[in-house]
């Protein structure tokens, strides 16, 4: 191989820099030649691209975000797309691709590769919900960010006697909220893959005040049926009734941004030179993911279109230690 291609695609993850660069060196290092396509897929198929070089991805392993920039595209998951795609990347004599993203865009990698063309995914998303992998890209970064606010969150619910209501991201999964609920001290989490009855959650909080509590702080998933602006209206009317009130902080975006901790910088170096290494030596229609402490693979075929559930038991963990 001597030219190979690189995206990052879907939302965007602290680390996915730290990816980019360790796939254009290792490439450089074996001498081969590397493209970044812009905007993910939408960048090959509206051909957006730059030549990468040692230089040109110097100074970024400290930035969040991703210099390529990222995007999610429908016209992608066509076949008449998929077949643009291979057209235009073989036009350009790119003779392999690695996927820096999350979940639709592993799938879209596992359709290119259905396609015949040579791809190299590597997991990344703040979500942590790609099968094949223990731990993806960017989601130590988020979830760090998430227990950074519930921290500042409590210190304001504490003087004021509040009910503190975080809602972290997580469109279908609820990886991040139970996380953050626990390394936050939460009384409770709300999750997509647990039903809720909401009286449920209003009786853990009033009884965290009864025993003595002085704030109490649940955190909610953006995926749960109960979301957060959902559950807010619901213990608005209640927490009145008993003297309390209940504030509902959505964190958003916040969570994706920021500058990479160690750990996704190290994911990032680690998971994107194996990807470029593996592809150069001619395997692909892999995921590269990291699993039990050392870099792991799975054929892309295991990761298309399913959801990893997190360990919901983490959830009698945070109730019992709530007390
Ligand atoms: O997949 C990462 C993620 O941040 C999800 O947690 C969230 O639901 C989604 O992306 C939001 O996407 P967008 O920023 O495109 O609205």
């Amino acid at each position: 191989m001597k030219h190979l291609g690189v995206l990052t695609s879907g939302g965007d993850a602290p680390g996915m820099n730290a990816a980019i660069r360790a796939v254009t060196r290792e490439a450089m290092a074996r001498g081969v030649r590397v493209t970044g396509i812009s905007h993910g897929y939408a960048g090959v198929l509206a051909w957006k691209a730059v030549e990468l070089t040692a230089r040109t991805v110097g100074g970024i392993i400290h930035h969040g975000g991703t210099i390529l920039g990222s995007a999610r595209s429908q016209r992608f998951s066509l076949d008449a797309g998929l077949e643009e795609a291979v057209r235009n990347l073989s036009a350009h004599e790119i003779e392999g691709l690695v996927v820096i993203g999350g979940n639709g865009s592993q799938t879209g990698a596992a359709c290119l590769s259905g396609k015949g063309y040579p791809v190299v995914g590597v997991a990344s998303t703040i979500d942590n919900d790609l099968c094949g992998t223990e731990i993806a890209i960017g989601v130590d970064t988020a979830l760090n960010a998430a227990m950074e606010a519930i921290d500042r969150l409590r210190v304001t619910a504490s003087s004021h006697r509040k009910v503190s209501l975080v809602e972290v991201m997580g469109r279908n999964c609820g990886y991040l909220a139970l996380m953050a609920g626990l390394a936050g001290g939460a009384e409770t989490v709300v999750i997509p893959e647990v039903k809720v009855d909401p009286a449920d959650v209003m009786a853990r909080l009033k009884d965290a005040f009864e025993r003595g509590k002085e704030y109490a702080i649940a955190v909610v998933a953006e995926g749960a049926e109960y979301n957060g602006i959902k559950l807010e209206k619901y213990l608005q009317n209640l927490t009145h009734k008993v003297g309390l009130e209940v504030r509902l902080t959505t964190l958003g975006h916040i969570q994706r941004g920021g500058t990479p901790g160690a750990f996704d910088r190290i994911l990032g170096s680690e998971l994107g030179s194996h990807a470029a290494g593996r592809l150069i030596e001619g395997e692909c229609g892999i995921l590269v993911g990291w699993t039990a402490g050392k870099v792991s693979t799975v054929p892309l075929s295991e990761v298309a279109g399913r959801t990893k559930i997190p360990d919901v038991k983490v959830l009698e963990l945070i109730h019992r230690l709530a007390q």
